[in-house]
C-alpha cells in the first residue's frame, strides 16, 4: 500500500497546483500583488483568499451581474478588489471591518487598484455595521461574502439575507477548516459559529445553500453558497 502523503506534502502539492493553475486562469496583476505586499508589510496576517478563490467571487459576481456587493470582513482589501472589479462604474461595494488599522490599509490598497469610488468601508464591528445599513434602507445587496470572525457567521448570514434581493447570493469562507467542523465537540467558538449556521442553512426556508469543500494554497476548507428565495408565500408561513 503507498503510504499516505503527509499533511506537508498535501500541502505542496496543492500549492503547485494553485500556482500552475494561477499562471493560466488566475489573472493576478501588479496591483493584486502590490495590495498582498503593502499588507504583509503592515503585518496584516496573511489570510486573504487565494488568487484563484479570488478570481471565483470576481467571476460568482460578474455571473450574478452584481451592482451592489456587501463584504463581512476587509483585512487589507484583497478579496475586495476581487470583487470590485467585477463591478459596473456606477456598482457599489460596501465592506465591513472591525480593526481601523485594516481599513486604511485596504482603503490605500483599494485607491491604487483604481477603485476608491467604487468602495465604501465601514469600520467598526460588522454586527453594528448591519444594523445600521438595515436602518438606512438602501438598495438590497446583489452579492454577500461573509469572511469576518467565524462565531458569528450565522449573525451575519442573518444580516446578510435582510441585505438582500431575492435571487441574491451569499458566500461564506472558511466553513470546513481542515475539517474541524465535524471534529468531536470543543468549545472553539470558530467551529460553533460555523456549525450555528449551517443549521441555518439547514433550516431557513428562505435559503437553498451548498457547500464546496476547498484545497490549495491555504490549506484545506471550503465555501458555503446560498442562495436567497423569493420570501415564503404568507400561506407557507
Ligand atoms: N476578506 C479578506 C480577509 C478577511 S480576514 C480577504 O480575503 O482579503 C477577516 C477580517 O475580519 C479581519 O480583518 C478582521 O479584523 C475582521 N473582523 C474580525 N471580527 C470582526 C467584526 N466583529 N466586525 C468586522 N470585522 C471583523
Ligand atoms: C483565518 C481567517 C480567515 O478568513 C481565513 O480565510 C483563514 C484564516 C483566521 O482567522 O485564522
Ligand atoms: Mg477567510
Amino acid at each position: 500500500m503507498p503510504q499516505r502523503p503527509s499533511p506537508a506534502e498535501d500541502l505542496a502539492l496543492w500549492t503547485a497546483v494553485d500556482r500552475y493553475f494561477g499562471t493560466r486562469v488566475g489573472d493576478s496583476d501588479a496591483t493584486l500583488e502590490a495590495a498582498l505586499r503593502e499588507s504583509a508589510a503592515a503585518g496584516l496576517p496573511a489570510i486573504q483568499v487565494s488568487p484563484l478563490q479570488g478570481k471565483l467571487l470576481h467571476l460568482l459576481a460578474r455571473a450574478c451581474g452584481a451592482r451592489r456587493i456587501l463584504e463581512i470582513g476587509t483585512l487589507g482589501g484583497y478579496s475586495a478588489i476581487w470583487l470590485a472589479r467585477a463591478l459596473p462604474p456606477d456598482g457599489r461595494l460596501v465592506t465591513l471591518e472591525i480593526e481601523p488599522r485594516h481599513a486604511e490599509v485596504a482603503r490605500a490598497n483599494l485607491a491604487r487598484a483604481g477603485l476608491a469610488d467604487r468602495v465604501e468601508i465601514r469600520i467598526g464591528p460588522a454586527l453594528e455595521s448591519l444594523e445600521c445599513l438595515a436602518a438606512e434602507h438602501g438598495p438590497p445587496f446583489d452579492l454577500t461574502f461573509i469572511d469576518a470572525d467565524k462565531s458569528s457567521y450565522p449573525e451575519y448570514l442573518v444580516g446578510a439575507v435582510r441585505l438582500s434581493r431575492p435571487g441574491a447570493l451569499i458566500v461564506a469562507d472558511n466553513v470546513v477548516r481542515r475539517g474541524d467542523v465535524v471534529a468531536p465537540p470543543s468549545d472553539d467558538a470558530s467551529v460553533a459559529g460555523i456549525r450555528r449556521m449551517a443549521d441555518r442553512l439547514a433550516t431557513d426556508p428562505r435559503l437553498s445553500a451548498t457547500v464546496v469543500q476547498t484545497v490549495g494554497v491555504k490549506g484545506y476548507d471550503g465555501f458555503a453558497l446560498a442562495l436567497v428565495l423569493e420570501a415564503p408565500s404568507a400561506s407557507a408561513t
